[in-house]
């Protein structure tokens, strides 16, 4: 199985080449690629680690060549936030850098399973999907926007307010990837645990704005990137588990889906070898979540027309 990061050499692709490099299963093959033309040397340093992974760095030119056959694409090039900064504020930086590499994808591998970091999230993916479609090659159940880092934060936080395992929790988290557009559905939290109003509103605030809180506690220095590699890692290992044929693998993900709320909306996914094969219904919201999904719902439809419309 060959699975290609675009954006190796930043701050989320170096560890998640590192992550990659160190769990994926024996025989596979890592490619990685960046604009910067240290990204051969940061594939040299990674093969002096002792696992079953062939690992190769290409830059430049070869951008065919990385991507070639890939069955998974992951995406985390372009530019990350600066404080002050809205994820939206990207837009138009990462826009043109997320349409070349699609095309890329399209062109050298499109059957692969593609799955994008890049920010603006809620945007970028509904362009990554007209590039697709313009090429003729677009599957919606092949292109995910990874959410995952919104519910390991979910799962840690309610670990540290209620004592529990971090482990012990699976919190959905629906909508989009950007303040409100987060949706923690901590109703569905089990373990006997009983929030309060005021624990299930701050839980939810402080989800919302874990982004920002970090981008702050970096003083200048860029937004997530480790907790942001463990999470595509984790993504990345269920589409691997999924394609080896293993079943019931369950993902939240922003996908093109159903379109009950907005036409990208990320919710809970059965993934198969062929990519998406279930949309699961998002069920028994509390008061609280009903009125939370449908206040997001214009700024969300507002991000993906603005991709549509940037992509045209
Ligand atoms: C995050 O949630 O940490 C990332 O989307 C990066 C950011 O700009 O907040």
């Amino acid at each position: 199985m060959k699975v290609t990061i675009l954006g190796a050499a930043g701050g989320i692709g170096q560890a998640l080449s590192l992550l990659l490099k160190t769990r994926l299963p024996k025989g596979s093959q890592l490619s990685l690629f960046d604009v910067s033309p240290i990204t051969p040397g940061i594939a040299v340093d990674l093969s002096h680690i002792p696992t079953a992974v062939e690992i190769t760095g290409f830059t430049e030119d070869n951008i065919a060549l990385a991507i070639k056959d890939a069955e998974i694409v992951l995406v985390s090039a372009g530019f990350a936030r600066k404080p002050g900064m809205d994820r939206s504020d990207l837009l138009h930086v990462n826009a043109g850098i997320i349409k070349n590499l699609i095309s890329q994808i399209a062109i050298n591998s499109s059957h692969a399973m593609i799955g994008i970091i890049t920010n603006p999230i809620n945007t970028i993916v509904p362009i990554a999907a007209q590039v697709l479609k313009k090429i003729g090659v677009y599957n919606r159940k092949k292109l995910f926007g990874i959410t995952t880092l919104d519910i390991i934060r979910t799962n840690t936080f309610l670990a540290s307010l209620t004592g529990q395992q971090p482990e012990s929790f699976n919190i959905p988290v629906i909508g989009g990837h950007s303040g409100s557009t987060i949706l923690p559905l901590l109703s569905q939290t089990e373990n006997n645990i009983q929030l309060t109003e005021k624990d299930i509103y701050n839980l939810t605030k402080c989800i919302q704005n874990a982004g920002t809180t970090v981008l702050e506690s970096k003083s200048g220095g860029g937004s997530a990137t480790l907790s942001m590699a463990y999470a595509a890692t984790s993504f990345c290992l269920s589409l691997v588990r999924a394609l080896k044929g293993e079943s019931n693998i369950i993902e939240c993900a922003y996908v093109e889906g159903p379109g009950e709320y907005a036409k990208f909306f990320s919710q809970p996914l059965v993934l198969g070898r062929h990519g998406i094969t279930k949309y699961c219904s998002v069920q028994n919201l509390s008061k609280f979540e009903k009125h939370a999904l449908i206040n997001m719902l214009d700024q969300l439809k507002h991000d993906i027309q603005l991709g549509e419309d940037l992509a045209r």
